[in-house]
C-alpha cells in the first residue's frame, strides 16, 4: 500500500489525505492514483544506499515504468537522472524541461530518436554494434564538436529469477552485445572521435526479489572492467547496473528493502572493483523503475454485474486489461480491497474472480479475493503504479482512465481522462469508402 493509506472513521480508504469515494465520484472510474509521498520516500531510500559509494552514484528512473510530464518534473525533483526509450519519453522529458541526465535505450533505435539524443546531448546506452554505426554518421551531419556519452550494454549471462518475459539478462536475450563481440565494439568505440565511451550496462530483468544477480553481475563488469583495462590500456570510468528490483503484489510477496539494495549493490562495487582485484572505481548509475513507483500507484473500479456459478463467483469491474495488461501477459497477481468498506462485515465475506470488462476470458485482475463488495462499490487495486498507464491500450475501443497525484489532501490530475473523441481524432476514412 501507499505510505499515505489509512482507513477513515466511516471505514473509507484515504489516499495522500483524500477519500478514495472522493476520488472516484470527482474523477470518475477506472482511476489509476499515484502517491507521491510514496515516490519520495522510495527515492530517498534509493539515494540513502548509494550515498556513501566513494565514486558517486546517480539513480536514474526507468520511464517506461510510468511517464509523463507531471512524473518527469517530480524526478527532476528528487535529482534523478531519467531513462527513456522512444520518442515520446524523449519528447516528454524535454517537454517538461528535464534539466538531469538522460539515457536513451532501446534494441532498435530509430534515426529520429538517436537525432535527438545528440541534438540535446543525452547519453546513449548502445545495445549493438549499429546504434554506434548509425551514431556516428548522425554525428557527422551536425554542427556538434563534443563527442556523445556512451553505455554499452553487454549480454551478461545471467538469468533472473522472473516470469520469462521480464528476463533480460540471460545467455539468448534480445536486449545488448554478446561479451563474444564486446572487444570489437569497445574497439570501435574507442576509433570514433565523436563517441565517448563511458562504460558499460546491464539489466537483467525485472521484479527481482534476490540480491545475489545483482551481485553476479557486478562480478562479470569487474572481469570485463580489468580485460578492458588491460587490452585497451583504458579506463572505463562508468558503470550502470540497470533496474530491476521486484515489489510487493501480494502478502506472499517479500521485496528486498530499497536501501538495502543500493547499499548491497555499493558494498559489492567497492568489493570486486577495489579490493578485490585493485581497479579504479567507476562512478555508478542504476535504473529504478518499479520500485519507485510501483506501490505508489493503486487503481479505482466500481463493482458492476455480480455472477455467481457453481464453480465459480465472477465480480465484473468498469475496467480491466486494457488499464492494466499485467495479469493477462504475466500471469501477475494483485491485492483487491473494498475502498469505501475497508474492515468487511464477516458474515458477507465471499470468494469472487475480479474480472475486467473486456472481451477475453483472460481479463481477470484478481484470481480469489475476499470481499464484502456488491454493486457500486470501490474495488481498490493495490500496487498499480508501475506499468499499468504506461502499458495500457484502448481495447474495445475505450478511452484510458484518468491519472491522479495525491498529496496533503490535495488530488489533482496528471493525465486527463480521454474521451471517445479522442479516440475519432484520429480515424480518417478512404476515399473509397466516402
Ligand atoms: C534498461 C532498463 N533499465 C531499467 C528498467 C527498469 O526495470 P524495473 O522497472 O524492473 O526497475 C528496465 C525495464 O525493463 C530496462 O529495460
Amino acid at each position: 500500500m501507499p505510505v499515505s493509506a489509512r482507513v477513515s472513521k466511516g471505514n473509507v480508504l484515504t489516499l495522500g489525505g483524500v477519500s478514495t469515494e472522493v476520488l472516484a465520484r470527482d474523477f470518475g472510474t477506472p482511476l489509476w492514483i499515484m502517491c507521491q509521498d510514496t515516490i519520495e520516500a522510495a527515492a530517498r531510500e534509493i539515494a540513502a544506499g548509494l550515498q556513501h559509494y566513494p565514486a558517486g552514484a546517480l539513480p536514474c528512473y526507468a520511464g517506461k515504468a510510468f511517464l509523463c510530464t507531471a512524473m518527469v518534473r517530480l524526478v527532476d525533483k528528487l535529482g534523478f537522472g531519467l531513462d527513456v526509450v522512444s520518442k515520446g519519453e524523449i519528447e516528454t522529458a524535454l517537454a517538461a524541461n528535464f534539466k538531469g541526465s538522460i539515457y536513451l535505450h532501446g534494441n532498435n533505435k530509430t534515426d529520429e530518436e538517436l537525432a535527438l539524443a545528440v541534438k540535446h546531448n543525452l547519453k546513449v546506452v548502445a545495445d549493438n554494434q549499429q546504434d554506434l554505426e548509425r551514431l556516428v554518421q548522425l554525428h557527422s551531419k551536425t554542427e556538434r564538436t563534443t563527442p556523445t556519452e556512451v553505455l554499452l550494454r553487454i549480454i551478461p549471462g545471467i538469468d533472473l529469477d522472473t516470469h520469462d518475459h521480464i528476463k533480460t539478462g540471460h545467455d539468448t536475450s534480445k536486449f545488448g552485445i554478446p561479451l563474444s563481440q564486446l572487444n570489437d565494439t569497445i574497439a570501435y568505440c574507442l576509433s570514433e572521435k565523436s563517441i565517448k565511451l563511458m562504460g558499460l550496462h546491464a539489466h537483467i530483468g525485472s521484479q527481482a526479489m534476490d540480491l545475489e544477480p545483482f551481485q553476479q553481475v557486478i562480478e562479470v563488469f569487474a572481469d570485463i572492467y580489468e580485460e578492458v583495462s588491460k587490452r585497451f590500456s583504458y579506463v572505463l570510468p562508468h558503470l550502470d547496473i540497470g533496474g530491476g528490483l521486484g515489489i510487493a503484489y501480494v502478502a506472499s510477496d517479500k521485496p528486498i528493502a530499497l536501501e538495502e539494495w543500493t547499499r548491497t549493490i555499493s558494498n559489492k562495487m567497492v568489493e570486486a572493483f577495489q579490493e578485490k582485484r585493485g581497479l579504479p572505481l567507476p562512478s555508478l548509475s542504476i535504473e529504478p523503475g518499479r520500485c519507485l513507483v510501483g506501490t505508489a500507484g493503486v487503481t479505482l473500479y466500481r463493482v458492476g454485474r455480480m455472477k455467481q456459478l457453481e464453480q465459480i463467483n465472477y465480480l465484473s469491474v468498469d475496467g480491466g486489461m486494457a488499464d492494466n495488461p499485467r495479469p493477462i501477459t504475466y500471469q501477475a497477481a494483485y491485492t483487491a480491497m473494498v475502498a469505501n468498506r475497508m474492515e468487511p462485515r464477516e458474515e458477507h465475506l465471499k470468494t469472487w474472480t475480479i474480472v475486467g470488462r473486456y472481451c477475453e476470458s483472460g481479463d481477470i485482475i484478481v484470481e480469489e479475493a475476499q470481499l464484502d463488495a456488491a454493486p457500486g462499490d470501490i474495488i481498490a487495486i493495490f500496487a498499480t503504479g508501475a506499468y499499468n498507464y504506461s502499458m495500457a491500450s484502448n481495447y474495445n475501443r475505450t478511452a484510458r482512465p484518468a491519472c491522479v497525484l495525491v498529496k496533503d489532501g490535495h488530488s489533482e490530475l496528471m493525465i486527463a481522462p480521454e474521451t471517445e473523441e479522442d479516440l475519432l481524432r484520429l480515424d480518417r476514412i478512404p476515399s473509397w469508402l466516402k
